[in-house]
């Protein structure tokens, strides 16, 4: 940090202490040279800071009229969201590779031509590599990436094992990292590309109960949007996708992960709001896969498709919350989850 000019520790540790110390210590403290710049940034819109002028003629982005496009999607189980986007993909023309962990959960595609069907899971570097392989082989480019496969983990971070944290970040996080790294090599030696990794709008407010979910998808947020600067010079288009709540099977594999934890202590008397979260999805109006689906796949086909892609209930009001001071952010969230 020579060129950069930067606080000494001590100063920082000083004001830093103080604020600590305080009989109520604000929620975030940020001090030092470009704290207060950076916080302006942080809420820019993406153009302003993706703004780069060296990548101003960038290769044009694929045209996904010229051939029919060669679409892999993560996690393709029946009743989910990539279930959904391989149909839809499909209906669009597209040669869609449908993956997940057991061919099991995709039977209804089995005979339908439109479908390479490939088993994945994506925490394991043997299978990702087996399986991008053997698409290449079989169709030569994988055009679009769609970063989908995700898992949820319910309960409070104190109590919660380890392992299941990183369960979590294996599949949520390093899983959509092995697959990049397995597929930019082959769109990077064709100068085009889509990759598009699901996030989620719960990463806006605290999520009590859900907080090393919520953790991985801020991280895929925050890898997504530096994919995009890093591979824009490689002529890929990376894309956030943020679902709102969408009917799918998401709701049903959190309680059954949860039930195999071991027994609460200190927050058994919370553990009735704990396992209300994933109700979430029984008792309010989700948004139906395949309305999710068309929108997306409409998003991630356009030309120049956006930064990030949001869409499905409560995505709207969770946009705004994100800007709403943290005070009000915690109330919503203490009364939403119970905590
Ligand atoms: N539904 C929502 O409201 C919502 C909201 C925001 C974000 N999301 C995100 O949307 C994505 C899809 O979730 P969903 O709601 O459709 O849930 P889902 O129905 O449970 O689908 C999740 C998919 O991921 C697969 N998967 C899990 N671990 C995997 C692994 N190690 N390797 C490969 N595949 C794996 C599952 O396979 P198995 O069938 O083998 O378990 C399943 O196919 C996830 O990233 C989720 O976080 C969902």
């Amino acid at each position: 940090m020579k060129t950069l000019k930067s606080i000494p520790a001590e100063v920082f540790a000083k004001d830093t202490v103080a604020m600590v110390m305080k009989n109520n210590p604000p929620a975030w403290f940020s001090t030092g040279p470009y704290s207060t710049f950076m916080a302006i940034m942080y809420h820019m819109p993406l153009f302003v800071k993706d703004f780069n002028p060296s990548l101003l003629n960038k290769p044009i982005s694929m045209e996904l009229q010229d051939q029919k496009p060669v679409v892999l999607i993560t996690g393709c189980s029946q009743g989910g969201i990539g279930h959904a986007l391989a149909l839809e993909f499909a209906s669009k023309g597209c040669h869609v590779v449908a993956t997940s962990r057991s061919k099991k959960t995709m039977k209804d595609l089995e005979n339908n031509p439109r479908f390479f069907l490939h088993e994945l899971d994506v925490v394991s570097d043997e299978s990702v590599k087996n399986c991008v392989e053997n698409v290449i082989e079989k169709f030569g480019r994988i055009d679009v990436l769609v970063n989908n496969a995700g898992v949820h983990c319910l309960g409070p971070l104190a109590e919660l094992p380890l392992s299941a944290m990183e369960k979590t970040f294996n599949t949520n996080i390093y899983g959509p990292m092995r697959m990049v790294q397995a597929v930019v090599p082959h769109m990077a030696a064709r100068k085009k590309g889509k990759i598009a990794n699901v996030g989620s709008v719960s990463t806006t407010l605290p999520a009590p109960w859900a907080g090393i979910y919520a953790a991985s998808k801020c991280a895929i947020h925050s890898l997504t949007d530096t994919l995009r600067l890093e591979l824009s010079h490689f002529g890929i288009d990376v894309i956030n996708i943020v679902p709102g709540v969408i009917t799918s099977n998401i709701g049903h594999s959190a309680i059954s992960n949860y039930n195999q934890m071991p027994e609460l202590k200190l927050y058994k008397p919370f553990e009735e709001a704990i396992k209300e979260r994933p109700n979430l999805w029984e008792t309010s109006k989700t948004t139906p896969t395949e309305v999710f689906a068309k929108d997306t796949v409409a998003a991630v086909m356009k030309k120049n498709p956006p930064a990030w892609f949001s869409s499905g209930r409560y995505a709207s009001i969770m946009a705004i919350l994100y800007h709403m001071p943290i005070f009000v952010k915690d109330f919503i969230a203490r009364k939403a989850k119970k905590c």
